[in-house]
């Protein structure tokens, strides 16, 4: 039997800090309100010219690095993104050239916030089925491109940020499960409606920028984080008490709570980083993964759950022995 183990991970976060007191200079919006609502302090924006690329580049290398592994070891490359670079080639293909990688099998994937859950699943399946060896998978956004810096309600949420893993076959697991799910049908509660196919004048009039039913988005999250929750437990045939960390999406401290809860895990077995990144979207979880194992909290061996939820809407999880 082939498993899928992560061997190395990398994040990266660009300089440029920008704090809740910075906002109040942008928005009718406090420090206050910001993180109560949202346990936000700060998040990290790319430099003019720094593209998705760029941030997922450095991520790549520090996650090839930690693995021992060089670029030529690589024969899969899922980039999930919602903020390409370009309309093509995709950023996957982007990053493969910078790594001077040629030939392997590289794509974007587009699941929003859950979109390295998802690249994770995927690049999972490739390896148990003996189609790839030696994946890196990585998550990177430049959010802050697409959010509209009037809109108090959407522009103090989101950071740019990269993180990545390269994930290898093996004979011990590894994943041990991963559970991806969608529902379009809300696709109107959180989107950037304008898109290629409709024409560049679709970008126009704000269209080009995140919307969001704050609200109605934090119901269905915290409900849905939940299920997915006993879904992974339930699959693998483990009690609450088996989960060593839970390293969950960081779009908001009161949902990272709400979902702590559910497992009955205290908020020091939760890696929580949305304080200082922000919600970095696909980018979030990986950026999370790096800063425990680099702090030493996670050690070899111990079983983490991941999950995340996202425009869509999409969700899932990935439960892993570390
Ligand atoms: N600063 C100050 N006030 C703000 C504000 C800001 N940045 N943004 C919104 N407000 C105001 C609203 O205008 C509203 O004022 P009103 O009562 O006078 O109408 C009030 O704060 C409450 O707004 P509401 O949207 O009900 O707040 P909330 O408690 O639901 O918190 C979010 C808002 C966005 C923080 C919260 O709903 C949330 O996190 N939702 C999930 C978002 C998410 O996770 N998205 C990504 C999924 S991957």
């Amino acid at each position: 039997m082939i498993y899928s183990r992560i061997t190395g991970t990398g994040g990266y976060l660009p300089d440029k800090v920008l704090t809740n007191y910075d906002l109040e200079k942008i928005v009718d919006t406090s420090d206050q309100w910001i993180r109560e609502r949202t346990g936000i302090r700060e998040r990290h924006i790319a430099a003019d010219g720094q593209n998705t690329v760029d941030l997922a580049e450095q991520a790549a290398r520090r996650a090839l690095q930690a693995a021992g592994r060089d670029p030529q070891d690589i024969d899969l490359i899922i980039v999930a993104t919602t903020t390409p670079d370009r309309v093509f080639p995709s950023t996957a293909c982007l990053l493969q050239k910078r790594l001077d990688r040629h030939g392997c099998a590289a794509f974007d994937l587009q699941a929003v916030c859950t979109g390295f859950v998802y690249a994770l699943g995927v690049a999972d399946k490739f390896v148990r089925t003996g189609s790839a060896r030696c994946a890196l998978v990585v998550g990177s956004e430049t959010l802050s491109r697409v959010l509209d810096w009037k809109d108090r309600s959407t522009c103090v949420l989101f950071g740019d940020g990269a993180g990545a893993v390269v994930l290898e076959a093996s004979e011990e697991p590894g994943i041990l499960s991963s559970h991806l799910h969608a529902d379009g049908a809300y696709e109107h509660l959180l989107s950037v409606p304008g898109g290629v196919s409709q024409g560049y004048d679709s970008f126009k009039d704000g269209k080009g920028f995140v919307t969001m039913k704050g609200n109605e988005v934090f119901k269905v999250a915290v409900n849905t984080l939940g299920r997915i929750v006993d879904e992974t437990l339930e699959a693998n045939a483990l009690d609450k008490s088996d989960i060593d960390w839970l390293i969950p999406h960081q779009a908001n401290i009161r949902i990272i709570q709400a979902t702590a809860k559910k497992l009955k895990m205290p908020m020091d077995r939760v890696v929580v980083t949305v304080g200082e990144h922000g919600n970095t979207s696909s980018a979030s979880v990986p950026l999370a993964l790096d800063v425990a194992v680099r702090d030493g909290r996670i050690k070899a061996g111990e079983t983490l759950l991941m999950e995340a939820f996202g425009g869509g809407f999409t969700w899932g999880s990935v439960l892993l022995k570390f």
